[in-house]
């Protein structure tokens, strides 16, 4: 198609296209609209949204086929997608891929702890191997804390029907946003999550309350909450179990945020491949509407907030705030460059606090029971919880909440079992795979808090972590792990687009010199580029993988090197 052809739109696309185009954020759903009646995204799709839009040809083709889901051709949403991810790989996902004619291959889709996830049209499917697939609706339920630890975000999640709105308040649901609204002052709210020191729970640790009274005090509206609801780092896979099994939880904490910041409208950005989470969320925001404690007149008060639930199109990128927002705005979703920050200049370039799912999932209980009673739930000096989602080869895999502070071994091997019989866990990878692999003795003094991470070369960040044992061929796990940055790299800026290829291929065997102190220098020297000038944190990150490779396991990386 040329940029100057414009096909003519059927009744039927004006139609669909009717159905959006006054409603906040139109560009994903329609194209999902379009995806999901056509199977895959037409040229007449592309030309019908344009124009009626007003969105350039040009612009939105790239838009279109940025986005891994949206296919454009047939048979497009049909085909089965199979995990390759880091944890996934190592259970055989290539023979599942290769066993299901059509099959492509899908970037980690957090189901880490019920690997191989398979998504066929809107269905999940797990297959623990070739022509074994089963259907998943819903993620495993964490498992009772087995430490006996106070928790937060978990608290109430294995509460019978906790996912309904009766069970919800009958288990203590929507008496933090009552005592917020009917008992409180917008500044008094925030205070307290200040007192909590609850910091963002999706990587970056900014303070919460900070960022909220950054919001509140911003001129200009009107202002916007979005639950970053993303989760696209591979390991990471609390979010979904929140959403699933706690939804109300996350819809009250952004409903208590847009309180505290004045703020009207919320968007929750979830990444496309949680289809039955989506079904859930959409469900409980109906729900909430219904019953008052979402929409104009918040219990009776003169508070309005609606929640617009949103999906992505599968780009990991898109979980950076600033190309969320992009991705919401219907633009191009590259990383905004910063300053200004959303508190400012967020959506629509209004004041917008973006949060994780597990930050605002906190706050009802923060409200309910206190700041203080928060702060106190850590370790030491170390202020309140985090959910840790831990995968690979372990006895109990799943999502734990732990106090920050706690001994990474506690974790691993008291409350998850330590590794599988007659093995020994070799490495576990940090913040997913963005803090790189943690091995030897760190292994024995890390503990869970950022702090600790950051002085072993790494970081906690969003908190995934997946162990692999001494039968894993490490340097490959790391291979992998760069060819997903390298894939999911935007491109916007040179380090990053052209250093994860460069350090992928070297990974892979496929380039770079087969001496090894020359290996090595290379690696280091791609990676210093791209932490330097990289424009967000995917390529700064990124380059700390192939670096504690070399770091822990200097003995496999010689050989690889040896090979090439
Ligand atoms: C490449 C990249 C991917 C990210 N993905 C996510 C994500 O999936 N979910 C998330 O909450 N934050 C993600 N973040 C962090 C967000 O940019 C942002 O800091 C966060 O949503 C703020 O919420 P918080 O303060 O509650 O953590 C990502 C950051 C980068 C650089
Ligand atoms: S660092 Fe990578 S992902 Fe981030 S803006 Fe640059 S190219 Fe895009």
């Amino acid at each position: 198609m040329f940029v100057a052809d414009y096909i003519v739109a059927g009744p039927a696309d004006l139609t669909l296209i009717d159905l959006w185009r006054n409603e906040p954020a139109p560009l994903l759903p329609l194209l999902h609209a379009f995806h999901d009646r056509d199977g895959y995204i037409t040229d007449q799709a592309i030309s019908a949204i344009g124009k009626e839009m007003r969105i350039p040809l040009a612009d939105l083709y790239g838009t279109v086929t940025f986005y891994h889901h949206f296919a454009r051709e047939a048979p497009g949403q049909a085909s089965p997608r199979v995990c390759t991810g880091p944890v996934c790989c190592q259970r055989g996902s290539q023979a599942i891929l290769e066993s299901l004619p059509g099959a492509t291959a899908m970037a980690c889709a957090g189901r880490c702890d019920d690997p191989v996830p398979v998504l066929i049209g809107h269905e999940t499917f797990v297959a623990k191997g070739p022509g074994q697939l089963e259907r998943r609706a819903a993620s495993p339920l964490p498992a009772p804390n087995p430490g006996g630890v106070e928790e937060c975000a978990f608290r109430h999640i294995r509460e019978i029907d906790r996912a309904t709105l009766d069970g919800y308040r009958r288990t203590g649901g929507y008496a933090g946003l009552t005592k917020a609204v009917t008992e409180m002052i917008p500044t008094d709210v925030i205070e307290t999550v200040r007192e909590s020191k609850l910091a963002g729970r999706g990587g970056a640790g900014f303070p919460t309350g900070v960022k909220w009274q950054g919001v509140a005090d911003a001129p200009n509206g009107p202002k916007t909450i979005v639950c970053n609801a993303d989760e696209g780092e591979p390991g990471c896979f609390k979010d979904r179990a929140l959403m699933d099994y706690d939804p109300f939880a996350v819809l009250e904490g952004m409903t208590i945020a847009a309180y505290a910041t004045g703020a009207t409208r919320g968007f929750l950005y979830l990444r496309y491949e949680y289809p039955e989470t989506h079904d859930r969320l959409a469900g409980a925001i109906a729900a909430a509407e219904e019953a008052g404690f979402l929409g104009d007149n918040i219990l009776g008060s003169d508070f309005n907030f609606h929640i617009y639930l949103r999906r992505g199109g599968g780009a990991y990128i898109c979980g950076e705030e600033g190309a969320l927002l992009n991705s919401l705005e219907g633009k191009h979703p590259f990383p905004r460059n910063r300053p200004p920050y959303p508190v400012t200049h967020g959506y629509d370039d209004l004041p917008t606090a973006v949060n994780n799912v597990e930050t605002l999932a906190s706050v009802p209980q923060i409200l309910r029971k206190g700041g203080e009673w928060y702060r106190g739930l850590g370790l030491g000096e170390h202020a309140g919880t985090k959910l840790i989602s831990l995968s690979g080869d372990v006895q109990r895999p799943g999502n734990y909440e732990v106090p920050f502070g706690l001994p990474l071994k506690t974790l691993l091997f008291d409350w998850a079992g330590g590794p599988l019989s007659g093995r020994t866990i070799q490495a576990i990878t940090m913040a997913g795979i963005s803090g790189g692999f943690l091995a030897g003795d760190a292994l024995e003094t890390l503990t869970l808090d950022e702090a600790s991470a950051r002085s072993h070369g790494s970081m906690l960040g969003a908190a995934g972590m997946m162990a692999f044992d001494d039968s894993r061929d490490i340097v490959e796990v790391a291979r992998v792990g760069m060819e997903f940055f390298a894939h999911e790299s935007c491109g916007k800026c040179f380090p990053c687009r052209i250093g994860t290829q460069r350090l992928a291929e070297r990974l892979a065997g496929t380039a770079g010199p087969d001496d090894i102190a020359l290996w090595t220098g290379e690696v280091y020297e791609i990676g210093g580029v791209m932490k330097a000038i990289s424009a967000c944190g995917l390529g700064m990150a990124a380059p700390l993988l192939a670096e504690s490779l070399v770091r822990f396991f200097p003995e496999q990386v010689e050989r690889h090197v040896a090979g090439i």
